[in-house]
């Protein structure tokens, strides 16, 4: 594909971030929010965000990478401490190496963050986003609720 920008999501990325999630959803892909006050409150401006990044070509958004603060109780039960990341990209743009080049910048922040470990909670039915992670070099590490958890070692190094 043609070359595209990774930045730091803004405020005004949220109608972006929400196009991404319906096409996600339009494809079948997604049953969850994807208006854009979701899309602000859960991604951009989210209190224990680390990073949101967002992968631009031209006007549109082809997809973000959310990495955020495991806080106490948090809902994907991940120890308290770690990242959580979450990652969706348009159908349109898929298997371009948008998803790869998110989670360098991605990377770059839970260094920068100090953190240990990033957990990923999949569903065990999504087989692109465990083949994703897997490629990323996250390894299974726990099931949560029925969904496969991996988790990827910050300290221990490992470029994507
Ligand atoms: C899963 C997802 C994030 C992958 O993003 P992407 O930009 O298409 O991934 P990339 O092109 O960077 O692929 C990186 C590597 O991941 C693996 N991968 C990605 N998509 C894959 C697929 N559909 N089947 C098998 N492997 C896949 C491959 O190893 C790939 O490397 P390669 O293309 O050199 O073989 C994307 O398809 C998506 O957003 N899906 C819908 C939402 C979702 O399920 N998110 C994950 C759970 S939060």
């Amino acid at each position: 594909m043609d070359s595209f920008a990774v930045r730091e999501a803004v405020l005004e990325d949220a109608q972006g971030i929400s196009e991404v999630l319906q096409e996600i959803a339009a494809a079948g892909k997604r049953k969850k929010r994807c208006d854009v006050d979701f899309a602000r409150e859960h991604y951009v401006a989210d209190p224990d965000r680390i990073r949101c990044s967002v992968a631009v070509q031209g006007e549109q958004i082809l997809g973000f990478q959310s990495l955020k603060w495991a806080v106490e109780n948090n809902p994907y039960g991940a120890p308290a401490g770690w990242g959580v990341i979450g990652t969706h990209i348009r159908p349109s743009a898929a298997r371009r190496g948008v998803g790869r080049a998110l989670f360098r910048a991605t990377l770059l922040a839970a260094q920068e963050s100090g953190l240990s470990a990033i957990d990923a909670t999949i569903s065990p039915t999504n087989a692109e986003g465990l083949a994703f992670y897997s490629a990323m070099g996250f390894v299974d590490y726990r099931q949560h609720d029925g969904a496969r958890c991996k988790c990827f070692s910050v300290t221990r190094g490992r470029e994507p």
